[in-house]
């Protein structure tokens, strides 16, 4: 495969989807607007979750984003796993009342194998339980072989957070090989360990989240889709971690000067300790960037929270 840096990646992704006739918007900033159910942007669809639930009119009615993300829930896992980062970028191409799943499965298809090469027999799609519209696609439009396609229940497929848009989602992993895995037999995509990366998330938004609990059927189905800036740049590179990746490796190795100790692998505590400072510093960079200040409450509880743990 040929190797790509983020900076390449984010770039052809955009363009990728301009070429099929969306607007290409800035990254949105991380603090909410007139949403209370979020302290931090987490995803590229948060931002727009009035133009999915009709409350706003879209520029266009297909968009496409590269957005700041900030997501604090896996910080145990930070810096230990090849993966997970409080601060990513998320890719993704938007329909609000558009095109729907075929669309969607089709260029995010069409995206990893032809633009950037990745090889399909390297590519594994999964689908909500009883989405067999998203199944045919995959298996019959797309030509993945019926147990190459997994289907995952309401915590692995189906997308919600905070209140509003949300739905049923099919994702797409990447087999990063053997030399990764846990070694269990039971190893499958979804599995904890670092050998299948999801890469990119399909939801097919047709639901509201309402106070209560419960879900009203949006007014027009959706699409939100996500593809890691990160991750995919971690495959694209070949390297065994999110922060091995050209722009993450940089800050990486000024944390090491700063701090006068060696990286080895990754392995050695010290290393976890380089690799949560790494992440922690690009996460507080960006929120500081966008106006939040240390504090005891919220947004600049998280960001105190960041801080005094990378210190
Ligand atoms: N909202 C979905 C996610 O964040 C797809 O964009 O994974």
């Amino acid at each position: 495969m040929q190797k790509y840096g983020v900076n390449e990646l984010r770039r052809m992704f955009l363009e990728f989807f301009e070429s099929k006739e969306h607007l290409a918007m800035k990254s949105f900033s991380l603090v909410p607007h007139n949403d209370n159910s979020l302290l931090l942007i987490n995803s590229g669809m948060a931002p727009l979750k009035p133009y999915f639930t009709g409350q706003e009119i879209p520029p266009r009615r297909r968009v496409t984003t590269c957005q700041k993300c900030i997501r604090t829930g896996d910080i145990e896992n930070i810096g230990k796993t090849a993966r997970h980062g409080t601060f990513f970028e998320m890719l993704g191409n938007f329909s609000f009342g558009d095109y729907f799943k075929t669309e969607a499965i089709h260029w995010a298809w069409e995206f990893l194998t032809e633009c950037v090469g990745i090889p399909a027999d390297r590519l594994y799609p999964s689908v909500y339980l009883d989405d067999d519209e998203a199944f045919r696609i995959w298996n019959e439009e797309i030509g993945i072989p019926k147990e190459r396609i997994y289907r995952f229940g309401k915590e692995d497929n189906f997308w919600e957070i905070g209140l509003g848009p949300c739905g049923p989602d099919s994702e797409i992993f990447y087999d990063r090989g053997e030399e990764f895995g846990c070694g269990k037999p039971d190893c499958k995509p979804g599995c904890d360990c670092d050998r299948f990366l999801e890469i990119w998330n399909h939801v097919f938004t047709q639901f509201s989240k309402e106070e209560d609990g419960s879900y009203s059927n949006l007014a027009h189905p959706n699409i939100d889709t996500g593809m890691g800036l990160e991750r995919m740049a971690c495959v694209m590179q070949d390297t065994d971690s999110i922060f091995d990746v050209d722009t993450i490796r940089y800050i990486l190795q000024g944390v090491v000067e700063k701090s006068g100790v060696e990286y080895y692998d990754g392995e050695k505590p010290t290393d976890v300790s380089i690799r949560i400072i790494t992440d922690h510093l690009r996460a507080m960079t960006f929120m500081i960037a966008d106006g939040i200040m240390p504090s005891n409450e919220g947004r600049g509880y998280v960001l105190r929270r960041l801080i005094r743990r990378a210190a």
